[in-house]
């Protein structure tokens, strides 16, 4: 758009800039900017346009962009051009992910290269390699506490091997997403340290008081993310002698951006593992941007603007690479990550889909579909192009963020059905074979989120140790059901390291003083290559699993149905049990999939004849893509075996 104050503004930073910048190529870039720079300039105003260095603080926004787009090298350049084209390459049901521990999964950056095999052997053909970058030891959050933003962790690796990992998989034709820590740095950040010594720059770039006042007036409206290892969102910090904004754990310092100068870095970063060949960047914890008294201080309206301007400002500069935010709230709130009102994502292009993450384990624990129905019914569509990242489990813990009043149409009372999932996946109650572990247990609301592998959560652990050869059965069942839905819902399918070959629990982290208090490190085991080995012998839990799972993720890749374009139709049916939904390809609209899932142990019947969807009650039988046989429909009848699925083609 074309407005006379942004571009007489973008016309001065370009003739201030040194004449070894003019002198360059830019020709890309400059047009993308003056694309974007109107939606810049009013973001970044609305953001910052009170202060008297505004325009100081767009001048040194834009000259950062400038360097960064120089330093991008030509390759990444030309991926870019080529992505601009195909503007839609990552919504086909090509791509399937997987999120890993480069130590825990293969030691270090060399390890993993020489691991790359086994991934490819599956069909991954993203990954997500978990942070890697210079934490202090023992108090790291797993990688989310950033001592330094450029450097990588040394036990893992240097930039040179993560330089050379990112040129192998592209060889690979494997896309590679990593992360950047946008909400906070670690207290021993250089930030920080300054902070510490007293240097009121720096004590800007986080939230820092003298006294409980503020913080007190905060702590009325904000809820507590770790309320047993980390109560309040506040520490006191004794060398500084002030009070210091910490929602997560108390060395995680939250980073101020009502200070654009935390944003000019932050997007300085951002563009450096662009530069870096980051095909994906995941933001982690952006619902946690914006801080404001008298709110729960997520998912403020500012949050989203930060995230718009980080868009705007990342396709000038690297328009091929795509964000994911990393947003676990409520329904309604996730979707607006995509940005509100657009029909092209405005902030992230992928979002997690938390809302079916535990809408699938509700429907595990309660055997009905009946939640999983209503949930999903209510989940706004998606923008065109944006996609979700479907994933059964992750790193980190299962929240029951479901919409209380869906909880309600489903026929439960909100807090006691939450109460049944907790005691459900921690073993409590009797018809529970899970053996999950409580995750941030809140005395005072009595909440409690749930850790554990995907494998003991679908009682493959409880079935193992009974050597119990149907409830093995049953528990692998339910562990692929899950796989298939992730794989045909419409998204990118995330796997998370270990969940291909049913790994359990893992309490070793019992013994490290660091992690003892934190029992998400129960599914963040060391990768057992052994075991793994296994995949390939006929019999073994493992390779029953693998194998399922190598051949859903083919099969996946080759349904043009399984592209995600809201092409999907879900279904009311009368049995409680089934969670039935088709997708159409948007080519051939004739072209569909029918898939049918069962939660229950027992086989269930779906009466065709509340399907409404063309002429399906003209057919005698249905092809199921998965296992490649005919399945015999009965006056109207599709009887789906216990814990089974279908992925029928009409
Ligand atoms: C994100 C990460 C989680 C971490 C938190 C704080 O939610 O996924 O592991 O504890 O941010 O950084």
């Amino acid at each position: 758009m074309y407005e006379q104050v942004s571009h007489s503004l973008l016309n001065d930073i370009l003739i201030a800039l040194k004449p070894e910048i003019k002198k360059q190529n830019l020709q890309h870039f400059y047009i993308r900017l003056g694309a974007n720079f109107y939606a810049i300039h009013s973001l970044f105003s609305r953001l910052y346009g009170d202060r008297p260095d505004f325009k100081a603080q767009m001048h040194r926004l834009v000259e950062m962009m400038i360097r960064q787009y120089i330093a991008r090298e030509p390759h990444l350049k030309k991926l870019d051009i080529k992505r601009e084209k195909d503007h839609n390459w990552f919504l086909s049901p090509e791509w399937v992910g997987f999120a890993l521990y480069c130590q825990e999964f293969a030691g270090d950056l060399e390890g993993l290269k020489s691991k790359l095999f086994y991934l490819q052997d599956l069909g991954i053909n993203m990954i997500h390699i978990m942070p890697i970058l210079d934490c202090p030891k023992g108090k790291s959050d797993g990688g989310y506490a950033v001592r330094d933003f450029r450097k990588i962790y040394p036990a893992v690796g240097t930039l040179e091997s993560l330089d050379d990992l990112i040129n192998n998989l592209k060889k690979r034709d494997m896309l590679i997403t990593l992360d950047v820590v946008v909400n906070h740095t670690s207290d021993e950040h250089e930030w920080a340290q300054k902070a510490r010594q007293g240097d009121k720059k720096y004590q800007d770039y986080y939230f820092v008081f003298d006294d409980r006042e503020t913080p007190d007036m905060y702590e009325e409206t904000m809820p507590e993310v770790f309320p047993e290892t980390a109560p309040g969102n506040f520490t006191w910090d004794e060398e500084m002698g002030k009070w210091v904004m910490t929602v997560f754990n108390n060395f995680q310092w939250d980073l101020n951006y009502k200070n654009p100068a935390v944003f000019i870095e932050m997007l300085d970063i951002i563009l450096f593992w662009a530069n870096h060949g980051a095909d994906i960047i995941r933001l982690d914890a952006v619902a946690f941007l914006w801080k404001k008294i008298g709110s729960t201080c997520q998912n403020e309206r500012e949050a989203h603007l930060i995230l718009q301007l980080m868009k705007d400002c990342c396709q000038a500069v690297a328009p091929g690479v795509l964000f994911i935010a990393e947003a676990i709230v409520a329904p309604v709130e996730i979707i607006k990550y995509f940005g509100e009102d657009a029909i092209n994502a405005k902030e992230c292009e992928i979002a997690y889909n938390a809302t079916l993450m535990a809408l699938l384990w509700e429907a595990v624990a309660t055997k009905k579909a009946t939640l999983l129905n209503k949930g999903i019914r209510n989940l706004p569509n998606k923008l065109e192009q944006a996609t979700w990242l479907n994933y059964i489990r992750c790193h980190d813990d299962i929240g029951w963020g479901f919409d209380d009043n869906d909880i309600r149409l489903a026929g439960y009372d909100p807090q006691a059905h939450r109460k049944f999932l907790v005691d459900y996946f921690t073993g409590e109650h009797p018809d529970s074979i899970a053996r999950g572990l409580a995750f941030g247990r809140n005395e005072r609301t009595g909440d409690a989120r749930i850790s554990g592998s995907l494998a003991s959560l679908a009682g493959l652990e409880n079935a193992l140790a009974l050597d119990n050869a149907e409830l093995i059965d049953a528990s692998i069942k339910t562990i692929l059901l899950l796989h298939s839905i992730t794989m045909s819902f419409g998204g990118i399918p995330l796997l998370y390291y270990g969940d291909a070959l049913g790994t359990l629990n893992d309490v070793s982290y019992l013994e490290d003083e660091y992690k003892l208090n934190d029992s998400r490190w129960v599914h963040r085991p060391n990768m057992n290559w052994e075991k793994a080995a296994l995949r390939t012998q006929t019999g073994t839990v493992e390779n029953r699993i693998f194998a399922a799972l190598k051949k859903m993720i083919a099969i996946r890749k080759e349904i043009p149905a399984f592209a995600d374009h809201n092409n999907r139709e879900l279904f009311d049916t009368d049995n409680l049990h089934l969670f039935v939904f088709s997708r159409f390809d948007t080519i051939n609209s004739q072209s569909r999939i029918l898939v049918v899932n069962n939660f229950d142990n027992n086989a269930q019947t779906l009466d065709l004849n509340n399907i409404k969807t063309g002429g399906l009650l003209q057919h005698t039988s249905f092809k199921d893509m998965l296992s490649g046989e005919m399945i015999s429909i009965q006056e109207g009848q599709l009887t789906i075996p216990g814990l089974g699925f279908y992925w029928l083609q009409i």
